[in-house]
């Protein structure tokens, strides 16, 4: 992997974009024209060389970016790391797991190497070398999970598995579509999903807990979700809606191709096998609309995807502003096929 990592920023002065080749791999979700929620959930095995799943973990140009933006919002809020005891084994699970993936996949970039217990993790592009011992959480700067949670993009949720159900018992969230971890922390499957609208009613939840019970060890699933926001800003949590949530407001047809951005979520799920707990990622991905725009299939898509969309869903989003992005994509729609 020959990768260079972008400087740029995801608030303030928000400097981040993506480069051509970003754009060429965004994970455009929209398989129709239409788009409702489902048990869309696939083995998360390996694809092509250059895509967004060609490792178990991507990473990607703005990872160094990424990682500063989330010691950013550390640093604001440490209650974005919580875990509870009975979690520790899943979280030097999910330790062994990352650090593993990616000195196997990007041995450029990281390695890992073993003496017995003794383990040293190099992870060039952060500049940081740590010595320790596994499973001696003593040996750490932080709690294993926030140690390897704050050098892999994305948020990190651990799943304890009891009373056929699953608890989200432990966590690094830093970049969530505003839904607050502090509220959230040891909630079950039904709970956590309570203000989704319609995906009860039509059994999408009860169907993907029931698949999700029996996760094997070493078949990982994945599967992708959506929203829209304004400006490229990953700390969108409901901790911090008066910073962001008024910019909804400022959207005008003048800048709907800068402003606004579909944000994209690969979620993996992982079995972890001495917890028999699970490991759940939410990586975004985000793509303003003069960019998507490069790809005219992708416009006419997503302007239909959008006139179609379901009222509740738009609002459980957020979408004030889909009626100026709609007539902005609306010039990019010529009626033909988006096939
Ligand atoms: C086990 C790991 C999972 C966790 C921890 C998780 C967590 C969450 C959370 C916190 C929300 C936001 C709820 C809110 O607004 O407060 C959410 C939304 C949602 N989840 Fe999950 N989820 C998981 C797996 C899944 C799976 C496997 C599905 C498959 C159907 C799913 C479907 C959804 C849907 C449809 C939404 C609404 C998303 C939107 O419209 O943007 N979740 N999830």
């Amino acid at each position: 992997m020959n990768q260079t990592f972008k400087k740029e920023t995801f608030r303030d002065d928000y400097t981040f974009s993506n480069s051509p080749e970003a754009v060429k791999r965004f994970p455009f979700p929209f398989h129709e024209d239409e788009y409702m929620y489902s048990v869309n959930i696939e083995p998360h095995v390996k694809t092509a060389v250059g895509s967004i799943t060609e490792f178990t973990f991507d990473i990607d140009e703005h990872y160094v970016a990424e990682c500063e933006d989330k010691a950013i919002t550390l640093a604001n809020d440490p209650q974005r790391y919580l875990c509870l005891p009975h979690m520790m084994d899943a979280q030097w699970d999910t330790l062994e797991l990352m650090m593993e993936s990616m000195s196997n996949d990007y041995p450029e970039q990281f390695n890992l190497t073993k003496e017995g217990d003794n383990w040293t993790w190099v992870n060039k592009p952060l500049g940081i070398t740590t010595k320790f011992v596994f499973g001696d959480e003593s040996s750490l700067p932080m709690e294993p999970l926030e140690y390897i949670g704050r050098q892999v993009q994305g948020d990190w949720v651990m799943l304890d598995q009891r009373d056929n159900n699953l608890f989200a018992d432990g966590a690094i969230v830093t970049s969530q579509a505003d839904w607050s971890l502090a509220i959230d922390v040891g909630m079950s499957w039904q709970e956590w999903h309570g203000p989704v609208p319609i995906a009860n009613e039509i059994g999408v939840f009860d169907r993907a807990l029931k698949y999700l019970l029996n996760l094997q060890l070493g078949s990982p699933v994945r599967r992708l979700n959506w929203t829209m926001t304004i400006n490229p800003r990953l700390d969108t949590s409901p901790e911090n809606y008066p910073i962001w949530g008024p910019d909804r407001l400022s959207v005008t047809p003048e800048n709907v191709g800068d402003k606004v951005h579909l944000r994209v979520e690969l979620q993996t799920l992982f079995r972890l096998p001495r917890s028999n707990g699970m490991l759940f990622g939410v990586r975004g991905y985000l793509i303003s609309m003069n960019e998507l725009v490069t790809n005219p299939l992708w416009a006419k898509r997503l302007h239909r995807v959008l006139k179609g969309l379901h009222p509740e869903l738009a609002e459980y989003k957020g979408l004030s502003y889909k009626d100026i992005t709609i007539d902005w994509l609306s010039k990019y729609d010529d009626g033909t096929s988006s096939e």
